[in-house]
């Protein structure tokens, strides 16, 4: 499966919702995440990310590792999204920055 990892918080553009062929993707506060189960590796939204957050598993870094099980954990409590929605007002200010895994709202 593929999976949104760190840079994805506090960035959210949503590009890659509307590209996914099975609606992979949930929503929460400032983060999305890929739902593994769903997920069937057709790489299409891997592109789309303006903030390069979406990694195919077998590609984590070690760093990213965790947010394998986490993309699993917050499908399960968060609703699905199908449509591309404005991105935060300071997205390309968090672009980039490292470590926001503490600024993830749940
Ligand atoms: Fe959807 Fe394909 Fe991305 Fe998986 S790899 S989340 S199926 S667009
Ligand atoms: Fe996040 Fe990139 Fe999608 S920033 S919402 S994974 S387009």
């Amino acid at each position: 499966a593929f999976v949104v990892t760190d840079n994805c918080i506090k960035c959210k553009y949503t590009d890659c919702v509307a590209v996914c062929p099975v609606d992979a993707f949930f929503e929460g506060p400032n983060f999305l995440a890929i739902d593994p189960i769903i997920c069937i590796d057709c790489a299409l939204c891997q592109p789309e990310c303006p903030a390069d957050a979406i990694v195919q598993d077998s590609h984590l870094s070690q760093e990213q590792i965790p947010f394998l099980a986490l993309n699993a954990e917050l499908c399960e409590q968060w609703p699905n999204i199908t449509a591309v929605k404005p991105a935060p007002a300071d997205a390309d200010e968090w672009n980039g920055i490292a470590n926001k895994l503490p600024l993830l709202e749940r």
